[in-house]
């Protein structure tokens, strides 16, 4: 006789105490993006429902954060001024440090990952310092100042910090200068296997980090490249990240469950300003039932193997959760 695999979807009691993976909101890191000035918050045209915001509306979202059950933010920061090595974030009252600080002292328990890059404090857009002979970020000489830009926000309270330049050699340099600053239980999380993905474009409206010339396929990933992709995560590793990333998530679930089969480290998966802007623009058009079409792509990332899933879609996602 064959399997009747339909015994076990009869109805929801079965089905709920038989399925697999389930999210919930421990599972959610949610991104922030603070502006210079004061001005409340403007909304991304290319992002619906996702903000640049002043220190104030970024402590404000954390108190609505924390009201849904999400307690982790990825920070990034829009400086007024930009420069060719990103000054602004390597002094300790950039724009970062001073959230973070203004973020403890109204909600502690906030845990805040912040992204370290240089891409948003650069004039170039690019993610490091420029060498004028090839054109290309000086990988070296970024190491040197990512380290600085590490320590500055130790400093201010950041609680784990999450390079995302794809220079070779970061973990290794970041962990070096914060234990040598006595930041010995900080974590790093590492953007290991970021790709060089078209499904970044919504972000660098928010960011306001589009490269003014080129593009960043001397430093991210080459699309095509599974075995690299593993590759990168574990090199990490031995470097001594804490947690592993995959970044896009939804085009390169075959990435995570690869990293997944390779490593016992946390991975978090980052769910794109790309992919969420496909999402939205759907759903307000009627083409698609957006919440269990976003709760299913979020699912799919968990199910692929991530711990952690970084998503603008967290604020919706927990306020769906808690309804069921
Ligand atoms: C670099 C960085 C990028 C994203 C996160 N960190 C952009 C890039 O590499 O150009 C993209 C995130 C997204 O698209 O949602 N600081």
């Amino acid at each position: 006789m064959f399997k009747r695999f339909r015994r076990l979807r009869t109805n929801d009691t079965i089905r709920n105490l038989t399925r697999e993976t389930v999210l919930t909101p421990n599972d959610f890191m949610y991104p922030l993006f603070v502006k210079e000035g004061k001005f409340e918050k403007f909304e991304i045209a290319s992002m619906p429902g996702v903000f640049q915001m002043d220190i104030d509306a970024v402590v404000q979202e954390c108190g609505d954060m924390i009201n849904l059950g999400l307690t982790s933010v990825l920070l990034f920061a829009i400086p007024e001024v930009k420069d060719s090595v990103g000054s602004e974030c390597l002094c300790d009252h950039s724009l970062i440090s001073r959230t973070i600080k203004a973020i403890k002292a109204k909600y502690p328990q906030m845990y805040i990952v912040t992204d370290l890059c240089f891409c948003e404090y650069t004039d170039h857009g690019h993610c490091g310092i420029m060498d004028p002979k090839t054109q290309s970020v000086d990988n070296d000489a970024t190491l040197e100042i990512s380290a600085q830009q590490a320590i500055v926000h130790a400093k201010a309270g950041a609680d784990m910090i999450a390079p995302s330049g794809m220079m070779d050699g970061i973990i290794e340099v970041l962990r070096e200068a914060l234990d040598k600053e006595g930041f010995i239980n900080l974590p790093i999380m590492s953007y290991s296997t970021k790709f060089a993905s078209a499904f970044y474009g919504p972000f660098r409206d928010v960011a306001e980090s589009t490269p003014s010339f080129g593009d960043r396929r001397t430093y991210q990933m080459d699309v095509g490249n599974r075995l690299e992709a593993i590759e990168e995560s574990l090199e990490d590793e031995r470097q001594g990240a804490d947690i592993l990333m995959v970044k896009p998530a939804l085009s390169f679930l075959d990435t995570i469950r690869d990293i997944r089969n390779n490593t016992n480290l946390p991975i978090a998966a980052y769910n794109v300003s790309g992919e969420y802007a496909m999402l939205k623009l759907a759903g307000q058009h009627g083409l698609i039932d957006y919440d269990r079409v976003m709760m299913e792509k979020l699912l799919s990332m968990k199910r692929a193997g991530a711990n952690i899933i970084i998503t603008y879609h967290a604020k919706e996602a927990c306020k769906l959760l808690k309804e069921q």
